[in-house]
């Protein structure tokens, strides 16, 4: 089978292109490298010794993207490509909804015109706004998203099932991600945010290799164990797998089938401090300030549905995500 990975170069793509060529499947990639570097495809190739196919091209630009479909039969599309930096996306509201939605929608009109109508889609937490029910189930209703970003994803959503309920060839999966951390065990993929990340566990490891001075944790009155934000962080690794299987849901139902992809473990900022101090032998210091605008107190998922209809669940645990992370960064900041 051959998947067309958008945003392939990308941290959760590139992961992702490992696991499909690990698992048997032709992989055709196809990035703008706005967020990640044209090293990533030979890094993948390292890892896997087999060959991808590169295209560099922009969702924004219809045209570019034409040559991908027009040399490659795809089974399935696995589209990771767009933008995620949260607090960019209140800054530059229409910059997001471009590239992601705009973007998108022009992805669709192609697959439509070649007659690939199977796509797996990132989605995230995010959609679930605050949630009613802990831990959370993918019948929970979507809330209110607290910035363009999250948006994007409940939009896009919306707009995949509308495409998939008006055309039943079309076949569609969301995949809603908790926390995606650590890396490759090869040290050779991870994540490496420009400038001051926003994300935890990249903050503790710009902390870890001594370029910023500690942590702020971001409030300690939330109604959790220790008071700190409680999250389901789950490894990179863990989160391809899942698409991998994924795509053999998608290239055998004519559906829209949303799924969770966490552990099911809900860890505190203070819990990530601890495991990564224990995991490395690296001291992190921190001080806790204000709360962070749009922040919840505690968020994970219920991954059951995932595991029964997917034959899917999260290996590594907190330790190693720990361990994996600090490897990458040690090699790479
Ligand atoms: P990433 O930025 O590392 O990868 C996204 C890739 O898309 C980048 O390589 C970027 O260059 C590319 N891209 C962006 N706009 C493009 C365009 N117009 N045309 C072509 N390529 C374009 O991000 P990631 O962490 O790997 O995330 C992958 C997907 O998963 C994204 O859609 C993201 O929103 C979603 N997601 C990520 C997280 C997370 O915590 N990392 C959580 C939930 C959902
Ligand atoms: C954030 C985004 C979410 C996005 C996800 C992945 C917000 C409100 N949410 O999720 O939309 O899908 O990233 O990109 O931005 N923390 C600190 N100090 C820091 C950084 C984080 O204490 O320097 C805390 C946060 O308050 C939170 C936890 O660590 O409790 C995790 O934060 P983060 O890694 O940013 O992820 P989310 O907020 O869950």
């Amino acid at each position: 089978m051959k998947i067309l990975v958008t945003g392939g170069t990308g941290y959760i793509g590139s992961h992702t292109c490992v696991e499909l060529l690990q698992n048997g499947y032709e992989v055709v990639v196809f990035d703008n490298l706005y967020n990640s570097k044209i090293e990533v495809v030979d890094k993948i190739e390292e890892i896997t010794g087999k060959k991808i196919a590169f295209y560099k091209a922009d969702m924004l630009d219809k045209e570019s993207m034409r040559p991908v479909f027009e040399e490659h039969n795809f089974d399935a599309v696995i589209h990771f490509a767009g933008l995620k930096a949260v607090g960019e996306s209140v800054a530059k509201p229409h910059f997001y909804y471009q590239n992601n939605i705009t973007g998108t929608l022009n992805l669709c009109e192609l697959m439509n015109e070649y007659g690939c109508k199977r796509m797996i889609f990132s989605s995230s937490a995010t959609v679930y706004g605050d949630p009613t029910q802990i831990p959370i189930t993918e019948e929970c209703p979507k809330g209110q998203c607290t910035n363009p970003y999250g948006w994007t994803k409940s939009m896009l959503e919306q707009i995949l099932t509308d495409i998939q309920k008006a055309d039943e060839e079309w076949s569609v999966v969301l995949l809603r991600y908790f926390n995606p951390i650590g890396a490759h065990e090869s040290g050779l993929l991870g994540e490496s945010p420009n400038g001051i990340p926003n994300n935890l566990m990249p903050y503790i490891m710009q902390v870890a290799v001594g370029k910023l001075p500690e942590l702020g944790v971001f409030g300690d009155d939330y109604d959790t164990p220790d008071g700190t934000g409680v999250r389901d962080y789950i490894h990179v690794v863990d989160l391809a797998r899942g698409h991998v299987n994924a795509v053999e849901k998608v290239t055998s139902t004519n559906a829209t089938n949303i799924y969770n992809l966490g552990t099911g473990n809900g860890y505190s900022v203070l819990d990530i401090v601890k495991a990564f101090e224990e995991a490395n032998g690296v001291k992190i210091p921190y001080s806790i300030k204000p709360r962070r605008a749009g922040d919840i107190a505690t968020c994970y998922a219920d991954p059951k549905k995932a595991k029964e209809e997917l034959g899917w669940e999260a290996q590594y645990d907190l330790r190693r995500m720990c361990q994996d992370s600090w490897h990458f960064a040690k090699q790479n900041f």
